[in-house]
């Protein structure tokens, strides 16, 4: 048995998979099965009403899933999936209530990576998957740091080496007549506004966040991150796209270069190799706002709420 037919059993047997996808790690189960997804939601120690991501291989498997298409989606699927897009559209009845935490929209994407594409393929199921950590941690982009932080909670992990993009999907939803962006991510908005013109912007709150992904502190490494000005020092960490400034202790840059494609690839290996260096604080440096730049910036800030 190849390691991707063992993996789909364990899919249709109601088990975890781990697997790679082209932004990060995903936990996978059989998207259909109720007691499946609730594995995942225990593994991650994730609260129920934050809703999952359904991972399919193509849009005829998403149409069982989804009542209805907004024209504006499916233009963006037409373009960008298999790809780092999730879209939110109105579900179908067979899609259980834990995996939209009782929400009457599902958020779907095809992922572009060959053994995610084969698990779902080999296994027959829609997978739910969220990032493969423990609720409210860094998401990983290796298999390694799945193994560290999950390793004993799923049946197995299927590795693809590191992640390409590095950042999670970027999310909008079609639940309303106009696309709203409910997470900046993978895929550029400039990219999606080429296809489909002007999109809103979110605006949740920290309390009532519109997409549980907009909780105000998530993706946090466990040393305190700040976004104020550097100040250096001996147990002083510093986190930034090029340039460093003399003084720190560790410092990671994103991207000699100044590529921020560069950049959000490296984004979540880089916290977490500063977290694990016993500092008291890791000065980040926000990046331009535009292109992957808006999801480094928007994780950053996420991980500078504690
Ligand atoms: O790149 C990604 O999207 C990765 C890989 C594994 O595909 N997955 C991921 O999942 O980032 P997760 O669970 O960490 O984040 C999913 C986000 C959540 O913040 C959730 O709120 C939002 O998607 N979401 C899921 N279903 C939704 C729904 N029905 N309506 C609004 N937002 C939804
Ligand atoms: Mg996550």
């Amino acid at each position: 048995m190849t390691d991707i037919q063992k993996a789909a059993l364990i899919i249709q047997e109601g088990g975890l998979v781990a697997f790679p996808t082209e932004t990060v790690y995903g936990l996978g189960a059989d998207a259909l099965n109720s007691l499946a997804v609730a594995a995942i939601f225990e593994a991650k120690n994730r609260p129920t009403f934050d809703p999952l991501i359904v991972h399919v291989a193509d849009l005829r498997q998403a149409e069982i899933l989804v009542h209805s298409f907004h024209p504006l989606a499916l233009k963006l699927i037409e373009k960008f999936w298999p790809g780092p897009l999730t879209v939110v559209l109105p579900k179908s009845a067979l899609v259980p209530d834990l995996v939209t935490s009782s929400l009457p929209n599902v958020a779907i994407r095809v992922p572009n990576h060959p053994l995610a594409l084969e698990l779902i393929r080999e296994s027959g199921r829609p997978i739910a998957a969220p990032s493969a950590n423990p609720f409210g941690q860094v998401s990983p982009t290796t298999a390694e740091h799945v193994r560290r932080s999950l390793g004993d909670k799923v049946q197995m992990i299927l590795d693809g080496g590191p992640c390409g993009v590095g950042v999670e999907s970027t999310i909008v939803s079609f639940a309303g007549e106009k696309p709203v962006l409910l997470r900046p991510g993978g895929l550029a908005l400039e990219e999606i506004e080429a296809v489909i013109g002007k999109v809103q912007i979110a605006t949740g709150t920290p309390d009532r966040p519109q997409a549980p992904g907009q909780l105000l502190q998530h993706y946090a490494p466990r040393t305190p991150l700040k976004l104020t000005p550097p100040q250096p020092g001996p147990k002083a960490g510093w986190l930034g796209l090029k340039d460093p400034p003399a003084g720190f202790d560790a410092v990671e840059v994103l991207s000699q270069k100044g590529d921020l494609k560069e950049a959000a690839a490296n984004l979540f290996a880089a916290m977490r190799r500063l977290d694990e260096k016993g500092l008291e604080v890791i000065y980040a440096q926000p990046v331009p706002n535009k292109g992957l730049g808006r999801a480094i910036n928007d994780r950053l800030s996420r991980a500078s709420q504690k």
